[in-house]
């Protein structure tokens, strides 16, 4: 395995092909013990994994803390609202409190975007050890959804060894939402790492058009982009011709609050446009993996039929991936502290 070199993970625009490598390498064999019946490791044993969860969550929260148990870490969870920052405790001060407690990790999900940039510098600035593991920050970063998310793609593709290679040149539809989902960001950085040709979809007020310059965006503190080359973004308005290419789809969440901001007309028509049934995917001849991070609107941007009954629906392979996945990120930051 190659040497891991970050303290923290805020996002995957700084994944280099190296990194992801890594991560998967060890979420597979992570996946095949427990497929051989190791559930639990000691690989974290007398290490302290605090989530910080600022924001709700019912995937990512308790797959973090499952993740760590797996790897037999001390788990705290922290309940903002039984918490001193109802007595108006800063954000960073709580963050800082649990370091000083020995949490090893800080798994931070809040609604501000790069705020744990800002927690992660201050830990620094104390010469705290603790790592900072982004789990969702505002529409920035969503760095484990991502890996997950391609790590399933990966699992789909590859014949019989896992082969990241696989998404090269790859048609990847994301359908919804793009421009307030950190899960969108994410996946465009990690799919088009692997050369995935990656097409939006979705009405002008959820995906303007700048978005086609989206890789060109470095994050903050970012000098350089660490892969060579990527694959490309194309923005299209049209589900029905999107989905004739298509080698898989990513559904997005549509958010409800949307509608309110004038963004949408009515969530009826944007479903009747963008939303994704059983007759407009019958217009790819292949049975596509379809991926949907979660939590998922019934029958607004996805319908049950295909929740339910389509064969290659993989939402519940996201999650369990999620796991090895998310044990694999734990593992790394630890050592790196070593
Ligand atoms: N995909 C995702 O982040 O789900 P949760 O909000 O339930 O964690």
């Amino acid at each position: 395995m190659q040497i891991w070199p970050h303290k923290h993970i805020h996002t995957l625009a700084n994944f280099s092909i190296n990194d992801y490598e890594s991560v998967f390498e060890l979420a597979n064999r992570f996946d095949a013990l427990k497929n051989a019946g190791t559930k639990k490791i000691p690989a974290l044993q007398g290490t302290l994994v605090t989530s910080l969860f600022f924001e709700a969550s019912t995937r990512t929260k308790n797959s973090f803390e499952l993740a760590a148990k797996r790897l037999s870490a001390d788990v705290q969870t922290f309940a903002p609202s039984s918490s001193s920052l109802t007595k108006g405790e800063t954000i960073i001060d709580t963050a800082i409190t649990y370091s000083a407690m020995g949490a090893d990790t800080l798994v931070i999900r809040h609604s501000s975007s790069y705020i744990t940039f800002e927690i992660a510098k201050k830990l620094d600035a104390i010469n705290a050890k603790t790592s900072v593991l982004n789990a969702g920050d505002g529409l920035h970063s969503h760095p484990s959804q991502g890996l997950l998310d391609i790590y399933t793609l990966i699992k789909f593709f590859s014949q019989k060894t896992l082969n990241p290679e696989v998404l090269n040149s790859k048609k990847i539809l994301i359908i919804g939402d793009v421009n307030h989902s950190r899960v969108a960001r994410s996946n465009l950085w990690a799919l088009s790492a692997f050369g995935a040709d990656i097409i939006l979809c979705g009405p002008k007020t959820l995906i303007p058009d700048e978005f086609i310059n989206f890789l060109k965006t470095p994050d903050p503190n970012q000098t350089e982009d660490p892969v060579k080359s990527r694959g490309s973004i194309t923005i299209s308005r049209s589900l029905e011709e999107s989905i004739k290419i298509a080698d898989a789809i990513i559904v997005l969440r549509l958010q409800k609050e949307r509608m309110m901001e004038n963004l949408l007309s009515s969530i009826d028509s944007y479903s009747l446009d963008y939303g994704l049934t059983p007759e407009k995917l019958s217009l790819n001849n292949k049975e596509i993996p379809i991926l949907h991070p979660g939590p998922i609107n019934r029958d607004i941007e996805i319908s049950s039929k295909v929740v339910d009954r389509y064969p290659n629906c993989l939402i519940n392979n996201q999650v369990a991936n999620g796991i090895p996945i998310r044990m694999a990120l734990l593992y790394l930051l630890q050592k790196h502290n070593k």
